[in-house]
């Protein structure tokens, strides 16, 4: 090549830097963000209002939202009105997330919404539980927390990462490192307290003062501040319900998902689409919890989804006796 044409090429290269770096300050990238997320939005608006929302359909669908307190629901009601085989398969998992299993009645997933593009839509129903997202955020820091000083009594972080996979190994079922989003946070935060630690036995660190703000002992842990700050968070947790209800979390099956994400953190004023389809989807479902009324909660899943669930079960077992006795007699 000569140097010449090479000089060419380089210039070139430099305009294309400089032309997208341009685009991405100037309107042209809002419009086409604006055209993206609003066609997005369109497609993914319901305005028909189906008259049978309230009725329980053949398949069960929990959205649970990390930190709501979907687990008591999915322990104490849902394990107890369906039996086990009624479960979808690898629930909590999208992995291994068989969406062709035709006979499983209960899927309780982390997944969100987009999920729905793998189920007969029309014959599920969708039911989750909100929370005030500052006291959700606060839980998800404390949980993520939790869990990664778990393997501090390992000696250091080889030894327990060598442990969570011989853990993951030996039991195929579900695990908190498995499942999004406690996957990425996780390890992540595992790795910083082990960077603390080590700072710590370097004497880098003199005393720790005690009656501090426990969201800010940086000598033991990532503070807060730190943690909702990092791009990890932006990407995983800034408005994670809403992406959740929307389908477009960073474990979507929307392709566009990635892109809608960056237009909305470039351009929060398009952020109200995203919204906006949010509360048609809560709309459409059988059943919405509020973690800060448990009881009122609890109350209402039991009258409006236990019951049916359970009349739904009777029908399905009445339906199969009689089906097996016509198959047990004569040919019919
Ligand atoms: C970490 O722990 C493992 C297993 O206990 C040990 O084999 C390894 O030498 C340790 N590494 C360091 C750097 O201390
Ligand atoms: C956290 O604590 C440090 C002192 O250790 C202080 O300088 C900082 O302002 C605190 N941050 C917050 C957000 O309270
Ligand atoms: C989701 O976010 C995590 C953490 O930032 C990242 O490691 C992962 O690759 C992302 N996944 C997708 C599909 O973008
Ligand atoms: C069982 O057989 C009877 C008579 O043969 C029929 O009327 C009934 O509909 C059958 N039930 C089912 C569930 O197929």
């Amino acid at each position: 090549m000569t140097s010449a044409r090479r000089l060419g090429m380089f210039l070139m290269l430099i305009f294309l830097v400089c032309s997208s770096t341009l685009a991405s300050k100037n309107d042209g990238d809002f419009s086409n963000c604006e055209s993206i997320v609003t066609k997005w939005a369109k497609s993914s608006t319901e305005y028909r209002v189906k008259e049978s929302k309230r009725t329980l359909k053949d398949l069960l669908f929990f959205l649970h939202i990390p930190r709501t307190g979907g687990r008591t629901y999915f322990h104490c009601f849902l394990k107890k009105l369906y039996v086990k085989s009624d479960e979808c398969p690898h629930s909590y998992d999208k992995l291994h997330f068989d969406p062709r299993e035709p006979k499983c009645r209960l899927l309780v997933t982390h997944d969100d919404y987009s999920l729905m593009s793998k189920l007969p839509e029309d014959k599920t129903s969708v039911v989750t539980i909100l929370r005030n997202p500052a006291d959700r955020i606060f839980s998800t820091y404390e949980f993520a927390v939790e869990v990664a000083a778990r393997f501090l009594v390992h000696p250091n972080l080889t030894s327990a990462i060598q442990m969570s996979r011989r853990i993951a190994s030996k039991s195929p079922g579900v695990s908190t490192l498995n499942i999004w989003p406690w996957k990425y946070l996780v390890p992540w935060m595992r790795e910083d307290l082990f960077n603390r630690r080590d700072a710590r036995r370097q004497g880098e660190f003199r005393t720790i003062k005690e009656s501090r703000n426990p969201y800010n002992v940086s000598e033991l842990v990532m503070p807060l501040l730190t943690f909702i700050e990092d791009p990890m968070a932006h990407e995983i947790i800034h408005n994670g319900a809403t992406f959740q209800v929307a389908g477009l979390t960073n474990n979507s099956y929307v392709a566009e998902s990635p892109t809608i994400r960056h237009c909305v953190r470039r351009h929060p004023v398009l952020g109200r689409y995203i919204l906006d389809v949010a509360k048609n989807r809560l709309d459409r479902m059988l059943y919405i919890g509020l973690t800060e009324d448990h009881k009122g909660s609890a109350t209402i899943f039991a009258n409006m989804v236990g019951s049916q669930v359970l009349s739904q079960s009777q029908a399905l077992n009445m339906h199969s006796d009689k089906f097996s006795a016509n198959e047990t007699g004569k040919k019919f």
